[in-house]
């Protein structure tokens, strides 16, 4: 299957970038939007971005004229008759997508092969709509899309065996590496991270943490490469809602019910980066608070010392009758505060990734002694992220749900241990695959992480996924790949 031109029908966040991706990639690209305002839109999108890529040293700045010179942009589908291959990237809503492919049937050659670029819609129900339901396959980027390598090749139980190989070529060519699987909501890269995007909002809404402290705590503590209200962001939080929407539907896990918030920022059409506005905006910054006159200190608990080394070492003062008592815990910090004669000195300290800090306030923690404590860690360089005493505070409480997700999907035989690493750290530039994480995490330490978080929010799929659970029994620290 020779694809030589092809075409792309909306030309937004997404169908802009793989537009330029096509054309990057030496094949002929026709675009299509709703009308010249989108249009004008488009093309904006796509001067920026290659702009961008000649200022990075990725494209030499004589390519990109050529570039820009394969793609025609235009308001008319009838001109896609042509095309081998039409990608269509307009708004994750059925009807629309059914609506586009079934007009697109009607207009391409009967060879030509259509791609959906949805992230969680049913590619079936997208490919019944049209009279070639096995020339319909899935074809998902990653935003953005010139630059995130992965790209998830969705075949469903009709399409024709010719053209999944094809699709394999194709994102070779283009420089993708390709992950084929089977037609389930939000594939194997939002079936995980959406739902951990959306407990991040969650947890904010509940006020265990705030949005730029659990950012900063994802971001410097589990070394991702952004926060997940700035990554909510960035991938439009319309978008978003409608992923978790689907997922909801087809799992009935409410953890896959989207956030309120997700919805009342939609409603505002604060959608993120593309609006102007999201989770962030234009928003002042916050004013640096002063110094803590904090003069004192104690530390308690595995790692104290070393904490109350560099303490010392900064010119503060170990004492016996501390201002604030700081507890190194990794679980409930008020089972500790309820022993002591004054608990709102304590103060729970859990260091995340060698940057970051979680301090954890009770119920009992004074506001000061939570102040001076966030005072201390900055004074030895780590970055402070203030959060309610709630199983795994912040970081954990994302991050194992998350792997426990992956091991559960594992499990299932939707996709092996290998694809789903490598659909994560490339789909979404992560250091490392979540069984990777796993293993170097411990499967033990994750395993009873995700017990406290069960015991504590009686939440079904915060059990440990038995293969989890078998594995550390079975003394393995490592997952059994062939
Ligand atoms: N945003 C992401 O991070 C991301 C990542 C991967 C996949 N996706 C998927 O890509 C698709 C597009 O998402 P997006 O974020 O780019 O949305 P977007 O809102 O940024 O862009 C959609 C574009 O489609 C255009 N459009 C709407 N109806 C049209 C029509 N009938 N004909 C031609 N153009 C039309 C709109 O004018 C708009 O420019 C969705 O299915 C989404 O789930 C999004």
């Amino acid at each position: 299957m020779a694809f030589e031109m092809v075409g792309v029908v909306g030309l937004g966040t997404m169908g802009a970038g793989i537009a330029e991706v096509f054309a990057r990639g030496g094949l002929r690209v026709i675009g299509v939007e709703a009308d010249a305002d989108a249009l004008a839109r488009g093309r904006g999108h796509l001067e920026r971005s290659t702009q961008r890529a000649v200022d990075r040293g990725k494209l030499a700045a004589g390519d990109r004229d050529e570039v820009l010179g394969r793609i025609t942009l235009t308001t008319s589908r009838e001109d896609l008759r042509e095309a081998d291959l039409v990608v269509e990237a307009i708004p994750e809503v059925l009807g629309y997508k059914t609506a586009l492919m079934n007009d697109l049937d009607g207009i391409c050659k009967p060879e030509t092969v259509l791609a959906t670029n949805t992230s969680s819609l049913s590619v079936t129900a997208i490919a019944a709509a049209t009279g070639r339901p096995g020339r319909v396959v899935g074809l998902h980027f990653f935003n953005p899309a010139p630059v995130m390598r992965l790209a998830e090749v969705v075949r469903t139980v009709v399409t024709d065996d010719d053209v999944v190989p094809a699709m394999r070529e194709l994102a070779v060519r283009l420089g993708k590496t390709a992950v084929v699987v089977g037609d389930r909501a939000g594939f194997v890269v939002n079936r995980l991270l959406l739902p951990y995007l959306n407990h991040a909002a969650v947890l904010m809404e509940q006020g265990v943490a705030g949005r730029d402290d659990i950012d900063a705590a994802m971001r410097d503590g589990a070394g991702l490469p952004m926060g997940p209200f700035q990554l909510l962001d960035l991938i439009g939080l319309d978008t978003a809602y409608e992923i978790m929407g689907v997922l909801f539907d087809e799992t009935r896990d409410r953890r896959h019910a989207p956030a309120p918030v997700l919805r009342e920022l939609v409603s505002a059409r604060l959608l993120g980066r593309k609006s102007g506005r999201g989770f962030y905006g234009d928003e002042p910054r916050p004013h640096e608070p002063a110094k803590s006159s904090v003069i004192t200190f104690d530390v308690a608990g595995q790692g104290g010392d070393e904490l109350a080394e560099r303490l010392g070492t900064a010119g503060f003062k170990r004492s016996a009758e501390p201002d604030v008592l700081l507890r190194m815990a990794d679980r409930p910090v008020i089972e500790h505060a309820v022993q002591l004669s004054d608990p709102s000195r304590l103060v729970g300290v859990h260091v995340v990734g060698g940057r970051v800090a979680e301090v954890v306030s009770t119920v009992l923690t004074s506001p000061e002694a939570a102040f001076a404590a966030a005072d201390l860690m900055k004074v030895i360089g780590l970055a402070p992220v203030a959060c309610k005493d709630r199983a795994g505070f912040v970081v954990d409480a994302l991050l194992y749900p998350y792997l426990n997700d992956a091991v559960r999907m594992y499990e299932s035989g939707y996709a092996p241990i290998d694809e789903i690493d490598s659909a994560m750290r490339l789909g979404c530039g992560y250091p490392a695959g979540p069984f990777e994480t796993l293993e170097s995490v411990g499967l033990d330490v994750v395993r009873d992480g995700l017990r406290a978080l069960y015991a504590e929010y009686r939440e079904p799929a915060f059990a440990p996924a038995p293969l989890l659970d078998q594995l550390v029994t079975a003394g393995v620290r490592t997952f059994p790949r062939p």
